[in-house]
């Protein structure tokens, strides 16, 4: 098989197959080039990236058109999946699905009362025709890494399987000045990055339960214009004037860093399959902190953009086709050096050229096991079933 697996053209009722391409960069995971030390993204994959992000925005409707709306999800009873976000925009979309499709869902929001108010209207809806639907509110604030450790040991606590773990909510504050998490982290690497893989980790004693089982992190395009300079996560050096742009889609590159490491270092037999997905440029709550002109400017342009329901296709996708965790198995046994990456087509493609960087995707690794609290060999740990200690949590007396 071609060692640059690059996957295309499988609608979503069909297979994924795996075949060569020319594009996509990535340094054959030997982390070459290592001997230059790069500072930023160069100005060619910059431009690369901006012109994938403007394709998606002008084409994702038609890239796309294959698909159904809604995607027809199958039949999920027995299924636990945990979503985060999961009151508003595509993260509410994904919820409702999985629980109508007969999932055990657990809505992972900070937000508990409005997650009530919604499980009832999704109940209403349904009890017409006779239909239980089995979905939880937990609360978890994805600002407090402390937050994230009780809602982990809570779940835990269950001893029951997790199935599907999807890391969903996410910031992008738009224009906003730069600002910091309770724990000191610059907050979109925070809520998209930090909490997210402290998250993953926490709950691999239940995903290993539930094996095999999903880590799904609803990822975007605009981690092809990200760069992460780990001795700088909080962006704070002023080497460049930090933008809300920046904060985003380097917290989005970061994930897709310590995903592709994740997704190398959890061994096959444990049948966890980690990826990331994109969910397509979509209308959603996530560009309420625009200039009123141009959130108007949004709602003129609804051919472009994909309603909240079309957005979560992808994410739904990656969670219940049979031939994901295959695919992820593929790659994995290819050392490729980065994640499986499903599109908003339902279609896997390349993540970014920087994302294949296996050398910095190490280092990504590292640094940030070490700012959410956990030791080297966090991992082996867990998924040999010890436990590990965590700098945040409640604190025992
Ligand atoms: N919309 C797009 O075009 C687009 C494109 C690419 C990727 N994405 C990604 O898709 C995901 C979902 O975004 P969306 O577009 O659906 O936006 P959204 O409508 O703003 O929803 C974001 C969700 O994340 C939750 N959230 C935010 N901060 C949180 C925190 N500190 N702790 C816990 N939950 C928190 C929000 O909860 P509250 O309701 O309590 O604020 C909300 O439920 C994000 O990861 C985003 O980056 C979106």
């Amino acid at each position: 098989m071609d060692s640059n697996p690059r996957a295309r053209s499988s609608p979503a009722s069909s297979s994924i197959s795996l075949t060569s391409s020319s594009d996509g960069g990535g340094d054959g995971g030997d982390g070459g080039r290592k001997d230059r030390k790069k500072e930023a993204l160069g100005w060619i994959e910059w431009g690369r990236g901006w012109c994938s992000i403007i394709g998606e925005f002008l084409f994702q409707r038609i890239a796309a058109s294959h698909v159904e709306n809604p995607l027809p999800v199958p039949p999920l009873d027995g299924l636990t999946c945990i979503v985060t976000g999961a009151t508003s925009g595509i993260g509410l979309e994904i919820a409702r699905q999985l629980a109508e499709s007969g999932a055990h869902v657990v809505m992972a929001v900070r937000r508990t009362k409005l997650a009530h108010e919604l499980i009832q209207d999704w109940q209403n809806d349904k009890s017409e025709i006779g239909l239980t639907l089995n979905v939880e509110a937990m609360e978890l604030d994805l600002l407090s890494l402390d937050s994230v450790v009780r809602f982990a040991e809570a779940w835990n606590a269950r001893m029951v399987p997790l199935n599907v773990l999807i890391n969903n909510a996410g910031i992008f504050a738009i224009g906003e000045p730069q600002r910091f998490s309770m724990d000191g982290y610059e907050e979109h690497m925070q809520v998209n990055h930090l909490a997210p893989a402290l998250l993953s980790l926490l709950l691999l004693p239940s995903l290993l339960r539930g094996s095999p089982s999903r880590i799904i992190n609803v990822n975007s395009i605009m981690h092809f214009v990200g760069y992460v300079d780990t001795h700088d996560m909080n962006m704070t050096s002023g080497r460049s004037k930090y933008t809300s742009l920046e904060g985003y889609s380097s917290s989005k590159l970061a994930q897709v860093k310590f995903t592709s490491i994740l997704h190398k270092r959890i061994p096959a037999e444990a049948g966890i399959s980690v990826l990331c997905v994109s969910p397509g440029i979509v209308h959603t709550n996530v560009a309420r902190d625009l200039p009123k002109v141009i959130v108007a400017a949004y709602h003129l342009i609804p051919y472009f953009i994909f309603s909240a329901l079309e957005g979560s296709r992808s994410t739904l996708f990656a969670a219940t086709d049979p031939q994901v965790p295959e695919y992820c198995s593929v790659l994995k046994a290819e050392e490729w050096p980065v994640c499986a990456y499903i599109s908003y087509d339902c279609r896997p493609i390349n993540a970014s050229e920087e994302a294949h960087n296996l050398k910095t995707s190490q280092d990504v690794w590292e640094k940030t096991l070490e700012l959410i609290g956990l030791p080297s060999d966090a991992l082996n740990k867990l998924i040999e079933g010890e436990a590990v200690q965590c700098r945040f949590g409640p604190k025992e007396e």
